[in-house]
């Protein structure tokens, strides 16, 4: 099978066809994830929390995003990698540069990702203008949880989804090549996934997006923090770890996944 670029994904949304994202940190689970036909990786500062057993995702560095991504890249064979710039990465244009160079070849990641709106557009624009591919982030960024509170749903309200719908307007325009939404109302994430060219992925965005992206840990119902109410346990109807990543490839593709009881009004 042909390996997944930001073309093919291109094409998947052209064509109305999801894409199915799961996030991963090391080889044995990027093995088992590659067998269920995952389209994409996100090797996610999820890890600082996940893994490591943090709080937040805000105590990630540099080093263990481009370890980690590296763990990913030594087994995957098709799918394409998406890597997170972690907090206090990205703080300006140069830093960013610096911190994507360690990534993609240090890692080997095809793509970074940055938590940010309007703040970061100079910088994805000078990323992008020197081969890096980006992959913006918008709705709940939970790097910037203490200016937030809690990890609550975003762009409720004309006036905050409008605020969205900009800034992912203007993500794509400074060259970003993919959106992930999280946390956001479905009506919102399905507006801003047709207004957008790019792929627009989803995470407790509701099911009109172009895809889906889950925490991994999360899906296999293993969660030190609580589950969040928009994940489904696809372990616990599979019965195998194998079961549960191509269960929920299955559910992503047909549309079946997120359903209503996923999904922020
Ligand atoms: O870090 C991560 O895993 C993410 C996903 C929740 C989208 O950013």
């Amino acid at each position: 099978m042909s390996k997944i670029t930001i073309s093919t994904l291109n094409r998947m949304k052209a064509a109305g066809e999801k894409i199915a994202v799961i996030t991963s940190y090391d080889a044995s689970f990027t093995q088992q994830i590659e067998k269920a036909g995952m389209d994409v990786i996100l090797v996610g500062d999820s890890l600082g929390m996940v893994v490591q057993g943090h709080e937040s995702t805000l105590p990630v560095t540099v080093g263990d995003m481009v370890y980690h991504t590296a763990n990913v890249m030594r087994v995957s064979e098709r799918v394409m990698v998406v890597a997170d710039m972690p907090f206090m990465s990205h703080g300006s244009p140069k830093q960013a540069l610096d911190t994507a160079g360690r990534l993609m070849k240090e890692g080997g990641a095809h793509m970074v990702k940055i938590e940010g709106g309007a703040p970061q557009l100079d910088t994805v624009r000078h990323l992008t203008a020197r081969a890096v591919p980006v992959c913006g982030h918008l709705g709940l960024m939970p790097q910037s949880i203490h200016q937030l509170g809690a990890y609550r749903v975003q762009g409720r309200g004309d006036h905050e989804g409008e605020r969205i719908l900009k800034d992912a307007v203007g993500l794509q325009a400074a060259g970003a090549q993919m959106l992930v939404l999280e946390c956001v109302p479905a009506l919102l994430a399905e507006e801003i996934s047709k207004a957008l060219d790019i792929p627009v992925i989803g995470i407790g965005a509701g099911v009109d997006t172009d895809g889906q992206v889950l925490v991994l840990y999360d899906m296999l119902g293993i969660t030190l923090h609580g589950t969040p109410s928009f994940v489904h346990d696809f372990l616990a109807g599979a019965g195998s770890i194998q079961g549960a990543l191509a269960a929920y490839v299955k559910a992503v593709k047909a549309g079946e996944f997120p359903a209503s009881e996923h999904t922020f009004t």
